[in-house]
């Protein structure tokens, strides 16, 4: 059985005060039911950690492909797990977009994030121009595999499907649509990494989750938990967001 996975993605979004979203979050669900895990800026981790207790996993949002050394303004892997990261997002489209990260970008982070002993969660997904070409499986299958490395198990790795399009935009994809796409990462994990790790790998939708449409998109077969933009900033818009999950 996969725990299902609640993530939070602030972006570059909150200072010190924002801690108390997270503390409140964690007061809210002293046990929940399904994993959760929040991404709060580099800056602010260390202390993410510190107040986000034993329920509450923290991750960064990138790390660099190296361990260390003259990358200015970068951060490793290594130093995101001592600053009680768990895990990281990589290959979100705001970093393929910004900061121009390929495939093979991302597949060596992914490979580092996973021998610092992170779990990285890996992003995919299509524009609109691709979605209206009807080239998504295309594009997702491209990006599978020349974004996630060799060595994934159900443990490291996690893959998160992100229309492009529906990233803070409020638009959503059809309960078809997103069943469709997982339906189809699923099936080819299975066949690049085998049945068993294929189906342990937790699969989650992000784009314009909100408390008013989780449960509907909960419900799609192969979805295994949301990351969450916007909606994750405060806690009183993550926690019907986690209680939709946990009675999925
Ligand atoms: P959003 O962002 O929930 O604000 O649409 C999702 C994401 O980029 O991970």
């Amino acid at each position: 059985m996969r725990r299902k996975l609640a993530a939070g993605n602030w972006k570059m979004n909150g200072t010190g005060a924002a801690l108390a979203e997270l503390e409140a979050l964690a007061a809210a669900h002293p046990a929940p039911a399904v994993d959760i895990l929040i991404c709060p800026p580099a800056t602010l981790l260390h202390r993410a950690a510190q107040v986000a207790g034993d329920a509450i996993a923290v991750g960064g949002q990138d790390c660099h492909a190296n361990a260390s050394g003259a990358h200015t303004g970068d951060t490793s892997a290594e130093m995101l797990r001592d600053a009680g990261a768990t895990a990281v997002i990589l290959g979100h489209s705001e970093r393929r977009e910004d900061h121009d990260e390929g495939n093979d970008d991302v597949r060596a982070k992914a490979r580092a994030a996973m021998e610092a002993g992170l779990i990285a969660v890996i992003c995919v997904g299509e524009s609109l121009e691709q979605r209206e070409a009807a080239n998504t499986l295309d594009i997702i299958a491209g990006q599978m595999s020349g974004s996630i490395p060799d060595q994934c198990t159900g443990e490291n790795l996690v893959v998160a499907y992100e229309p492009i399009w529906a990233i803070g935009t409020g638009k959503v994809p059809t309960l078809e649509q997103i069943g469709e796409v997982h339906d189809f990462i699923r099936t080819r994990l299975e066949r690049r990494f085998g049945e068993g790790v294929g189906r342990s790998v937790r699969l989650l939708y992000g784009g314009s989750v909100k408390p008013g449409n989780a449960a509907e998109i909960f419900g799609v077969p192969n979805v295994d938990g949301a990351l969450v933009g916007g909606a994750s900033l405060k806690a009183d818009g993550f926690s019907p967001i986690i209680t939709a999950l946990e009675s999925a």
